[in-house]
């Protein structure tokens, strides 16, 4: 099986399209996402439109926000939920499309497991809220306990930062391991990154490609300016949730 893994897509429509089409091109049989498909971006509604044919698909911390109270986000992130829960309410659309969209969020799990592999938002501890960031593999306490709830290997997003965590506590980012990583004994957490606002430093769009022996990060370009200047457009969508799509961060 040839799978793909997307996560944290923040109704970034280009950045999606983009992703899929690579997907296409890769002799992918599943696609499976890590939650946050809403959330800082334009185009939420096509997002979950689009997202709503994968195989597979967790409830991110930014679906959360959007069908309940957003708790404990910042006050751009807070705006941009808000403005996303109107958007999706889309009382100018049709009504049953919109029932179809909210009932697919509403249905979210917060985790998959699948024999050996777990996949959650966050991490497995809390697999909607904890964030789980390279500096944390010399965090020996916080590593312990995570990797103790892992069978063998967890797949997830919610840093926006792609890599591998090892269980020798030491974090491999995509670059360093020429993009790819063999599966082994070893206990793995990996971070699929993001698909619609990478941030380390490489504003190309990342998602994983997991077959039985190895995983691939890919890095995907996309017209970011397109997506940049929507959010521009909206009031409610802060200038910097443009400006870092052309960062990387
Ligand atoms: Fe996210």
């Amino acid at each position: 099986m040839r799978r793909a893994l997307i996560s944290d897509i923040h109704s970034n429509l280009e950045a999606l399209e983009a992703v899929l089409a690579d997907i296409r091109s890769q002799g992918i049989t599943e696609i499976y996402c890590l939650g946050d498909i809403v959330g800082y971006g334009p185009n939420p509604r096509e997002c979950v439109d689009l997202v709503m044919k994968c195989d597979a698909c967790i409830l991110g911390n930014h679906d959360q926000g959007a069908l309940f109270d957003p708790d404990g986000f910042n006050a751009g992130a807070e705006r941009a939920i808000f403005w996303t829960r109107d958007q999706l309410e889309n009382p100018q659309g049709d009504p049953e499309q919109n029932a179809l969209r909210w009932d697919f969020l509403g249905t979210l799990p917060r985790c998959l497991r699948e024999g050996e592999f777990l996949f959650v938002h966050g991490s497995a501890r809390n697999p909607l809220n904890e964030y789980v960031f390279p500096e944390d593999a010399y965090n020996q306490r916080k590593m312990d306990k995570i990797f103790s709830l892992i069978e063998h290997y967890c797949f997830q997003g919610h840093t926006h930062v792609p890599g591998v965590f090892t269980e020798s506590r030491t974090f491999l980012a995509p670059d360093e391991i020429g993009y790819q990583f063999k599966l082994n004994e070893e206990k793995l957490m990996v971070n699929v990154g993001s698909v619609g606002q990478p941030r380390d430093g490489d504003n190309r769009s990342c998602y994983v490609v997991l077959d039985d022996e190895k995983i691939e990060f890919r890095r995907v370009e996309y017209d970011f300016n397109i997506t940049a200047q929507k959010i521009y457009d909206f009031a409610n969508l802060d200038n910097f949730l443009g400006d870092r799509l052309r960062d990387g961060r």
